[in-house]
């Protein structure tokens, strides 16, 4: 089965074609960071602008790239578009979205709406080989990017249940607002990353979050004022071996918050035989290298091309549900993007897991 998978949902376009939800025949991303970074965030009005530009020749070169192997394949030869319906900018979706219903009605195509967040867990999944992907379900999947702090419990493929979220920050804003604070360029997290390399964690104290054992709820907004007021008293310009070691301090506490989480979770739901992490924040070394060996079960990070958005991802769920669901019911092209979401009563919920 061919998927084609479209993602337009904040400041990348990208388009991809997958066999069978898994072999990536052809993943293009188009990435807007240089366009907002003058900003110091995502513009929307110039994100929207953006993917206007950006989405048919993405799509003209996937279908080159396919059309051009050993398979020869061309659009009639795809058995249905998936495309994200949401969360996002509502401007930048409308252009994915826009999109994927022209070329599925032109085409007489399934067209099938993809929840983003749900689909950064699949990305996860795309780097494994068949088998090991196979046996991670059920699992405890977190979402750590921008825009989310979202730890699921994944029993099946399509069933997504939400156990914890953030109270306030998600972990990748926090990143990006102290990188602000502290002269990153954006996206602070990978400078923040950067600079912590080259810092000592023990030489700057943090505070923990105070939780009780068992409060799944994350939380970045006071680990964020603590960095802001700690930077307001420092004399400016502050040297760059202390914003080194702000970064390795912070950056540390910021993860360790992540996988104290993970670990309670793990022990409300012992019959889980994996842990994944995806999102943009999936991409840190120094996060992947705390989580090695810090549960007793796999923890399973993505590709590196699979943290950051992707319409790879897309695909894969895509594919997930036109085999569950088959393609009549993505024959109509009906639906809105967010927050109508017209499949909200298959699977998809957002109820507490019950241990
Ligand atoms: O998943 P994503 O590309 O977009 C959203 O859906 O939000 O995630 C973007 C987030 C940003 O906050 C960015 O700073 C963070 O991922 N990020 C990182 C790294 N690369 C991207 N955070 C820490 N370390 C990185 N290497
Ligand atoms: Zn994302």
């Amino acid at each position: 089965m061919l998927i084609l998978g479209i993602e337009s949902s904040c400041d990348e376009t990208a388009v991809a074609l997958l066999r069978n939800g898994r072999q990536v025949l052809a993943s293009k991303i188009s990435s807007q960071i240089a366009r907002h970074a003058p900003f110091g965030g995502v513009v929307p009005e110039i994100a929207a602008r953006e993917h206007l530009n950006s989405i048919q020749p993405l799509f003209d070169a996937v279908m080159h790239e396919a059309g051009a192997g050993e398979s020869r394949i061309r659009l009639s030869d795809i058995d249905a578009v998936a495309v994200t319906q949401g969360p996002g900018l509502v401007g930048a979706l409308l252009v994915g979205v826009s999109f994927a219903k022209g070329l599925a009605l032109a085409n007489n195509k399934p067209l099938i709406p993809i929840d983003h967040v749900h689909a950064h867990i699949h990305g996860a999944l795309l780097g494994l080989s068949d088998d090991v992907a196979r046996a991670a379900l059920p699992c405890l999947a977190l979402v750590v990017s921008g825009g989310h702090t979202n730890l699921y419990l994944v029993e099946t493929p399509l069933d997504f249940k939400l156990i914890a979220h953030t109270a306030d920050d998600a972990c990748g804003e926090c990143l990006d607002k102290v990188g602000k604070l502290l002269g990153l360029p954006y996206p602070g997290g990978p400078w923040i990353e950067q600079q912590a390399s080259k810092g000592n964690p023990d030489k700057i104290a943090m505070p923990r979050m105070v939780e009780k054992k068992s409060q799944m709820e994350f939380s970045y907004s006071g680990l964020k004022t603590h960095m802001a007021q700690m930077i307001m008293r420092l004399p400016q310009p502050i040297p760059e071996s202390q914003i080194a070691d702000m970064c390795a301090a912070f950056q540390r506490e910021a993860f360790q918050q992540l996988i104290r989480k993970l670990e309670i979770a793990r022990r409300r739901f012992p019959h889980v035989q994996s842990i994944v992490v995806a999102g943009g924040v999936a991409a840190n070394q120094a996060f992947r290298s705390m989580s090695a060996g810090a549960f007793k079960i796999p923890c399973h990070f993505p590709n590196q091309a699979y943290c950051s958005d992707n319409a790879a991802m897309i695909a894969a769920l895509g594919w997930h549900m036109l085999k569950e669901l088959g393609p009549d019911r993505f024959m109509d092209a009906n639906w809105d993007v967010y927050p109508r979401y017209p499949f909200e009563n298959y699977k998809f919920n957002s109820a507490e897991a019950q241990p």
